[in-house]
């Protein structure tokens, strides 16, 4: 058994236990997460072996969930039915539902939970690596290791949300290329995403995203589902996203007002409070339609991409029901948002896509 023992400097060791506080986008007190050896101010960690870490839990990823599982954010929550209060990455406990399809005749098609999002690798809180997919879709980073330390560097840095930067992450598994993504969100645990706090997201998300991903939903990335990533507006889809206030009032809304947290859009001068619409130069990008942790949608999807009414949420499969932004029976997909589609049901998809996605016709 190899024992790895390091010193510190002392510095390093000052402050840090309170739970206002913890990160405080640097390296935090060492003992919240690791074992030290002879109490707080010893300045040595030891651990039972150098591939566990000498971490206080059972994996990297448990680590963090000792925190951030049911507080500090609550990324995990404890039942898929009764979710947490939504924030901007969505939440991993619907990893842990049964079945999320919830097209016509879901019930008898579970697709499983896995399919939630990220399935970040925790041992000790029961969560797997996904079995749908050995590697990124798009990319080559192995599904066995994903965790929270795949995207946060654990000892901190001053990116939004101690997102790794261009450089290798754990050790050497994964060597991105692309620079943290620019925004800013709400203070952790200040309340639930709305239209008046919300992340801002200012630039990069796409080319962040794609360091796993490359550039997905792109001819050659290996998705059926073809869509521009990281795209200025332009004056027709902006003006329609101005205007959109749901089926029921497609052309009712008003640019100051527009901003719909459930569709988000890149724009240097947004705000987390900002309301308006995007302009003509904002972008569509991953994180319009995605949530980087996990949703009660098949891939994460902010909306469930798979029903033709978001009514029908939750319907057939059982799962949460994402909550309607605009209320109403008949109200569709949000794609609307952006795109001008007919109410009532979706037509069917072109041939290549999964027989059961139902975009909209635009
Ligand atoms: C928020 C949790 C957290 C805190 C606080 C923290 N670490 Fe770590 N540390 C980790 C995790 C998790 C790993 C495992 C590597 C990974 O998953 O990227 C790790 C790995 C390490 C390693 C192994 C080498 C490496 O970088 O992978 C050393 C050495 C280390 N930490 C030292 C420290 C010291 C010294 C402090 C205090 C100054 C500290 N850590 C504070 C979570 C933390
Ligand atoms: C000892 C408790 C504790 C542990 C362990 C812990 N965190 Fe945190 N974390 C907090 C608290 C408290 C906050 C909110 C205040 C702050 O940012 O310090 C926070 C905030 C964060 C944020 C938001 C930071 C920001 O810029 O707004 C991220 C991301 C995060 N933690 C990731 C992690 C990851 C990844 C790990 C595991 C390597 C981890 N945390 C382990 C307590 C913890
Ligand atoms: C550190 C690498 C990494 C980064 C960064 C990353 N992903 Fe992933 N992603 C993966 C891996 C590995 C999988 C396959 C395993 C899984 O689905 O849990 C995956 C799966 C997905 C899935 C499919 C989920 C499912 O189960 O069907 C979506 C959607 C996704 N990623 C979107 C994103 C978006 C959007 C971003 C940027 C915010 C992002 N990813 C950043 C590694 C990454
Ligand atoms: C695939 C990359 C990825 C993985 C894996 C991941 N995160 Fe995140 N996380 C993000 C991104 C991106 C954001 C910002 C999302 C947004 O605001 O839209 C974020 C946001 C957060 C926040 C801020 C929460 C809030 O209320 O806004 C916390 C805390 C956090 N992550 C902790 C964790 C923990 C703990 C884990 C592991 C259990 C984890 N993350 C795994 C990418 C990831
Ligand atoms: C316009 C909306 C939209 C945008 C923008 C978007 N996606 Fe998707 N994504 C979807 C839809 C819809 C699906 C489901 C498609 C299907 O069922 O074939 C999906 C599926 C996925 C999957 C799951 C594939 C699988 O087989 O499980 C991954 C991974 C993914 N997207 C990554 C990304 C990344 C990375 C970006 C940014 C580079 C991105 N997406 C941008 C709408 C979008
Ligand atoms: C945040 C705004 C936004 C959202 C949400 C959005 N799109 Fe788009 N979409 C765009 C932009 C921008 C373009 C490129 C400009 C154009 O063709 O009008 C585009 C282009 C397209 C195209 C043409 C693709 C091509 O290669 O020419 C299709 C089809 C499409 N979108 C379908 C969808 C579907 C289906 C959804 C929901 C799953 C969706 N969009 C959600 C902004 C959006």
């Amino acid at each position: 058994m190899r024992v790895r023992v390091v010193t510190l400097a002392v510095g390093l060791l000052a402050g840090g236990g309170d739970a206002a506080a913890f990160h405080e986008k640097g390296v935090a007190n060492c003992n919240g997460c690791h074992v030290t050896h002879g109490g707080e101010s010893s300045g040595a960690l030891v651990g039972p072996s150098a591939d566990r870490g000498m971490l206080i839990a059972e994996s990297a990823t448990d680590v963090c969930l000792v925190c951030h599982a049911r507080r500090s954010g609550s990324v995990l929550g404890t039942d898929p039915r009764v979710p947490p209060p939504e924030t901007g990455p969505g939440n991993f406990v619907f990893l842990t539902e049964d079945n999320l399809n919830d097209a016509p005749g879901g019930a008898l098609k579970p697709i499983p939970g896995d399919a939630a999002g990220h399935n970040v690798v925790a041992p000790g809180h029961g969560l797997r690596a996904d079995p749908r997919h050995a590697r990124a879709p798009g990319g080559t980073f192995p599904s066995s290791k994903l965790g929270c330390t795949s995207c946060h560097d654990p000892h901190g840095n001053a990116s939004f949300r101690m997102l790794y930067g261009a450089g290798p992450v754990m050790d050497g598994v994964a060597l991105f290329s692309r620079e943290a993504p620019d925004a800013e969100g709400p203070e952790v645990g200040t309340g639930p995403e709305s239209a008046r706090h919300h992340t801002a997201y200012l630039g990069g998300m796409s080319d962040w995203c794609g360091n796993c991903h490359g550039q997905y939903h792109q001819a050659g990335s290996g998705s059926a589902f073809k869509h521009p990533v990281d795209r200025a507006l332009g004056a027709q889809v902006s003006r329609r996203y101005a205007e959109y206030e749901g089926d029921a009032h497609p052309v009712g809304g008003v640019e100051t007002r527009a901003y719909l947290p459930q569709v988000p859009f890149e724009d240097r001068a947004s705000t987390t409070s900002s309301t308006s619409g995007p302009g003509p130069s904002s972008r569509v990008m991953c994180l319009s339609c995605h949530r980087a942790h996990a949703t009660s949608s098949p891939a994460a999807g902010r909306w469930d991409f798979k029903v033709a009414f978001l009514s029908d949420d939750g319907r057939a499969s059982g799962s949460y029901p994402i909550p309607n932004p605009y209320g109403g029976s008949t109200q569709g997909p949000l794609c609307s948002k952006c795109h001008e589609t007919p109410t009532g049901p979706a037509k069917a998809g072109p041939p290549g896509l999964p027989a059961d996605f139902r975009p909209p016709t635009r």
